[in-house]
């Protein structure tokens, strides 16, 4: 029976269509290495637009000169939302803007293979995006675009005088619910993209090719917990060395030898497995912009999961850099729960003396000493950017503290599975975590980021969102028991 069912599977796991993830910047894409030939389809695609840096305050009007924006349809463009965080000494100030009619009206993406010569072959991939008022158009769930002004260095909150100024347009779409997949000529030698928004553009990618011999697609990601010291339960105090097991989508592990690439190797794009790190380069901020592409990996321990909710305890930034942060505590929050960077935001964030520092695939947390007993939950989330697929993934595991005895949790929110579901699945949306246990873990507000709370983050996302298909107003939408507070980090009618 066992032998009958494996050759039955076999061609279905081979068959697995691979998405495509695309990036452009002002219209450049990195050359692309397509690892055999298997179906494809769109996952993710992004059109970033930043013009020079100013240093007078223009709004976005530098983007309507911008050669690869000033054909866009800006009529209707206005600002709808603010955001100001401290950097430093410094402040830095977000203003977004939405409503042109370029970011509102339905619009199509043709993606073409192009063969020697330039010459398009086969048949092109159809993207439908949708339009941005309408839940559920477009073949994409995830459909934000916007446009934004940076300015870094203002002196108070109150005062950009002297400030750099950059004005970004952004076109993401992600999540594809739609089962349109095309496979691209085996001698493509790029590929071209084309945006019904602006008419005559060609956004165009190098592809290279590998055998598929050479590397297989597909992300999972395993957190194995060693056995407690005296085999039934942890205890306060005692250390946890996880190991974080990376694997392709045949269950291989990408990094047998135990050793992950340096921050230097993924900066320099030595990276040949793809797995991707915390990057401030790209600049992301909470639903608007490029949230998905942070790669940031996290391993997270919090419990027991009874007593979780949304920490009182502000992180302060500078405890990211410690070999593990106390996210929550028993006094304050009800509860504990520890978590460190996947490398060490020392060596990502600091002075970047440790970019060339080897390190494993273990992470250690410690049970806090004031861990109550009860049943844990870790969590891990990382993302795989390999041969034009990018997949983020996530595996959460419970484990006992001070206790034998499971404790069950019952949950303040629900609904969820009512929209995701399948393709928009908390397996398959953001960063693949679908144990809702698990989001206290690694969401507490930063000093510096107070929006990386669970709850400024879930309602952040979908007061913004026009495409929520409910009203945010009725919170018992989700909310399965009556509210004393109001909803942080909610904007009301999406700024309009
Ligand atoms: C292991 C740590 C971890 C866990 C667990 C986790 N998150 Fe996140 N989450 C992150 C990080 C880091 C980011 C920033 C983007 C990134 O790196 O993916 C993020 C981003 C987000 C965002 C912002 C998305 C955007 O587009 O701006 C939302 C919303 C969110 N998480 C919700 C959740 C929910 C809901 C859960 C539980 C189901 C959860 N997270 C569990 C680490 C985690
Ligand atoms: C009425 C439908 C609906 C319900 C209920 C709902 N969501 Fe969503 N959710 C959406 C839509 C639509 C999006 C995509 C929004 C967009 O990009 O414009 C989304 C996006 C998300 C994302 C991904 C964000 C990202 O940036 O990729 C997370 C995480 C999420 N929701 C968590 C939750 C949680 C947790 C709950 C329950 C407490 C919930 N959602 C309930 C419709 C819903
Ligand atoms: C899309 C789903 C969603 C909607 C709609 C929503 N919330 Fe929430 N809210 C959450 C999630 C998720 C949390 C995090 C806590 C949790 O899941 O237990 C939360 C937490 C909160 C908290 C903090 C509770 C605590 O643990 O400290 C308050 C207060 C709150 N919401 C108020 C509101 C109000 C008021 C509304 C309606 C105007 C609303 N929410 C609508 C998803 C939602």
């Amino acid at each position: 029976m066992k032998f009958v069912f494996s050759i039955l599977l076999a061609p279905v796991l081979l068959a697995q269509p691979v998405g495509l993830s695309l990036l452009f910047n002002n219209g450049e894409a990195k050359p692309i290495t397509f690892y055999g030939n298997p179906v494809r389809f769109v996952h993710e695609i992004d059109l970033v637009f930043t013009a020079p840096a100013q240093a007078a305050d223009l709004g976005i009007d530098p983007l309507m000169k911008l050669v690869q924006t000033n054909k866009l349809d800006w009529a209707g463009v206005k600002m709808v939302d603010e955001d100001w965080r401290v950097t430093g000494s410094t402040f830095k100030r977000q203003r977004f803007y939405r409503n042109a009619k370029w970011m509102n009206a339905a619009s199509q993406f043709t993606i073409y293979g192009v063969t020697g010569q330039g010459k398009r072959a086969g048949r092109p991939l159809v993207v439908q995006a949708g339009r941005d008022d309408e839940a559920g158009t477009g073949d994409m769930f995830v459909r934000r675009f916007v446009a934004r002004q940076i300015a870094d260095g203002c002196k108070t909150r109150a005062d950009c005088a002297g400030a750099q100024f950059i004005a970004q347009a952004l076109v993401q779409l992600r999540v594809n619910k739609s089962a349109k997949a095309v496979v691209f000529p085996a001698d493509a030698t790029g590929i071209e993209l084309e945006w019904t928004a602006n008419p005559g553009v060609i956004y165009k990618a190098a592809l290279k090719h590998a055998p598929e011999s050479s590397g297989t697609y597909g992300f999972q990601v395993e957190l194995k917990v060693p056995q407690p010291a005296n085999g039934k339960y942890f205890v306060a105090g005692e250390k946890i060395p996880y190991h974080v097991v990376f694997r392709d989508g045949k269950g291989a592990d990408l990094f047998r030898d135990r050793k992950l690439p340096t921050y230097a190797q993924f900066l320099r794009d030595e990276n040949p497995l793809g797995l991707a790190y915390y990057s401030n380069r790209i600049d992301s901020t909470v639903y608007y912009a490029l949230k998905h592409r942070e790669g940031n990996i996290l391993v997270s321990l919090a419990g027991p999961v009874e007593k979780l909710g949304v920490a009182k305890s502000l992180l302060n930034g500078d405890r990211l850099l410690d070999p593990e942060a106390v996210i929550a505590n028993t006094a304050t929050d009800g509860y504990s729960g520890v978590f460190t960077g996947l490398p060490n935001f020392a060596i990502s964030l600091g002075s970047g003396t440790k970019q060339e520092e080897q390190f494993s695939d273990t992470v250690t947390l410690t049970v806090p000493k004031d861990a109550a007993p009860g049943t844990y939950v870790s969590a891990v989330k990382a993302r795989r950017l390999f041969g034009g697929e990018a997949l983020n993934r996530a595996a959460v595991v419970t484990l006992q503290v001070g206790t034998p005895n499971p404790t069950a949790r019952k949950p303040a929110t629900g609904n969820c599975e009512g929209c995701h579901q399948g393709s928009t699945g908390f397996a398959n949306v953001l960063h693949g975590v679908s144990d809702r246990r698990a989001c206290f873990g690694c969401h507490m507000g930063l000093s510096f980021e107070p929006d990386n709370a669970l709850d400024v983050r879930v309602h952040s996302i979908h007061s913004r969102s026009r495409r929520f298909g409910a009203d945010f107003q009725t919170c018992t939408v989700c909310h399965l028991s009556p509210l004393a507070g109001a909803a942080r980090g909610a904007l009301r009618g999406a700024g309009f």
